[in-house]
């Protein structure tokens, strides 16, 4: 059967942690979108790993594959594994043949996009990695594929169209100087050398077959989402995304099994019980904000609402895991959850982060949004729209903060009621059980309700 992991906000809910908890059960774990922007963490006694392309099963040394809805950075992906061996783990990664390629010249575009928006402050604030210009070329049908690094001749031959495209456009249309970066000979090299450890190592599959043999043979998948719902290319808030497919669709659409096994497996929405983001964009609920990336605000404010998503970033250790830029952060919002639960099908939940608010008084919901004197329940197609919407905020007595390792060990009972009371909503609105809190980062520090794999 298959386990669907989501991300169900803006990215950061902690999946990383899940698919390392469930990850046992599982024979392989896949990655079907994004690239190097992710960042999960999965902490595993003392050991904290940090991953942004090797799947986080290579933890629990399941095999990992980056499916054809990837975007890969060769040069990120080895220098990881090469990390993580000498860490002592022994990752063994499939790449999609179909998964496409990010060059240099990605990166450079993608700085270079952001510099020339943030004049009308538009930039996204990416993470920089290559990732929309590599999505573009894929849609653009001028990307190249793992499978080209492979064939030198197919690489020269698709380097020699797209790159001098490329240096013009940086030239010509941004007026930057450029360099080895938009290179043909320099690119075509490096790129060689890449296919052949790939053929090397026989680390290549096509990502469908491969998968469906094992399902075929009654073998455990996982998926394994990066980013989240919110930041979807087509379901999140456009312009302010990722230029992949986090939900639940893009599992099947990234990975070649079809949707019908995706759907009658289970998929589980990954929600922090606050929420953060990185980069621009609206927050309807966000307390404070951090200059440069909140829109409109320029300096560090004061106030109640400050002092109180300081607090929770401190407690929270809410600093980007691969840019380390601070995270905005805000109230839990509802009408989000119920945007995400529909369009991804959960079956489940796990709500993380509970500990992160203990020893407030009260702890606040978006429970729904206000817009132009409407009430709204879910979120408005138009970033615009969403930009206006004033949440309906409902209070929450708090919890007291307790030995969570302690609440780990006992079970759902020994949460601190008020924490229950509020997880008991956050499920009723959404109409879908909680199979796990997480009460600390930990693989041991989580309330397991329900194993999907069981
Ligand atoms: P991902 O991108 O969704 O995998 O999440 P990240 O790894 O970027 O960010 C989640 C952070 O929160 C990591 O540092 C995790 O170790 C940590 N974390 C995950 N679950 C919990 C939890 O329940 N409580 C606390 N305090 N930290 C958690
Ligand atoms: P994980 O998998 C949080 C955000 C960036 C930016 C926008 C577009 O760790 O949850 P991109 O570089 O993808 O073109 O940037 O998306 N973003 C993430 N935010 N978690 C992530 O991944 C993210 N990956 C991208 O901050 O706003
Ligand atoms: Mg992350």
């Amino acid at each position: 059967m298959t386990v669907t992991i989501v991300g169900s906000q803006l990215g950061d809910e902690g999946k990383g942690g899940v698919v390392d908890l469930y990850g046992d059960a599982a024979d392989v774990v896949v990655r079907y979108q994004g690239g190097d922007n992710a960042g999960h963490t999965v902490v595993e006694g003392d050991e904290e790993y940090k991953l942004s392309l090797v799947p986080s099963g290579a933890v629990r040394d399941k095999v990992g594959v980056l499916g054809n809805g990837c975007v890969v950075n060769p040069e990120t992906l080895f220098d990881e594994m090469d990390a993580l061996r000498e860490r002592g783990l022994d990752p063994d990664v499939r790449l999609a043949r179909r998964a496409h390629v990010i060059f240099p010249y990605h990166r450079a575009l993608d700085g270079i996009e952001e510099e020339a928006k943030s004049d009308s402050d538009a930039e996204v604030g990416t993470t920089g990695r290559g990732i929309g210009p590599t999505y573009e070329d894929k849609v653009g049908r001028r990307g190249v594929r793992v499978g080209d690094l492979l064939d030198p001749d197919v690489l020269r031959e698709k380097l020699e169209y797209v790159v001098p495209q490329k240096r013009a456009l940086a030239e010509e249309v941004y007026g930057v100087e450029t360099g080895e970066e938009f290179d043909v000979d320099a690119l075509y090299e490096q790129y060689r050398e890449y296919g052949e450890r790939l053929a090397e190592e026989d680390m290549t599959v096509d990502a469908g077959d491969f998968l469906g043999d094992r399902i075929d043979s009654g073998k455990n998948v996982m998926f394994e989402g990066a980013q989240g719902t919110v930041i979807d290319i087509d379901h999140g808030n456009y312009p302010y995304v990722t230029s992949s497919n986090p939900t639940a669709g893009g599992a099947a659409t990234g990975t070649g099994v079809s949707p019908g096994v995706v759907g009658g497996g289970e998929v589980i929405g990954i929600v922090k019980a606050y929420l953060t983001r990185v980069g621009s964009g609206p927050l309807p609920t966000e307390l404070g904000g951090v200059a440069g990336d909140t829109p409109g605000y320029d300096e560090q404010g004061e106030g109640e609402n400050e002092e109180l998503a300081e607090y929770i970033r401190e407690e929270g250790g809410e600093y980007g895991t691969v840019t380390g830029r601070p995270r905005r952060v805000g109230w839990l919002d509802v009408p989000m959850l119920r945007h995400a639960a529909r369009t991804n099908g959960f079956t489940g939940l796990a709500v993380n982060h509970v500990d992160v608010l203990a020893g407030l008084d009260e702890v606040k919901v978006g429970h729904s949004y206000d817009l132009d004197g409407e009430e709204l329940f879910t979120m408005p197609a138009t970033t615009e729209r969403w930009g206006r919407c004033e949440p309906n905020l409902r209070s929450f007595d708090g919890w007291e903060d307790v030995d969570w390792d302690a609440v780990a060990e006992q079970g759902y009972d020994a949460i601190p009621a008020n924490a229950r009371r509020y997880l008991d909503y956050v499920s009723d609105q959404l109409d879908t059980d909680v199979y796990a809190v997480g009460v600390g980062p930990g693989r041991e520090q989580t309330v397991v309700l329900e194993d999907p794999f069981e």
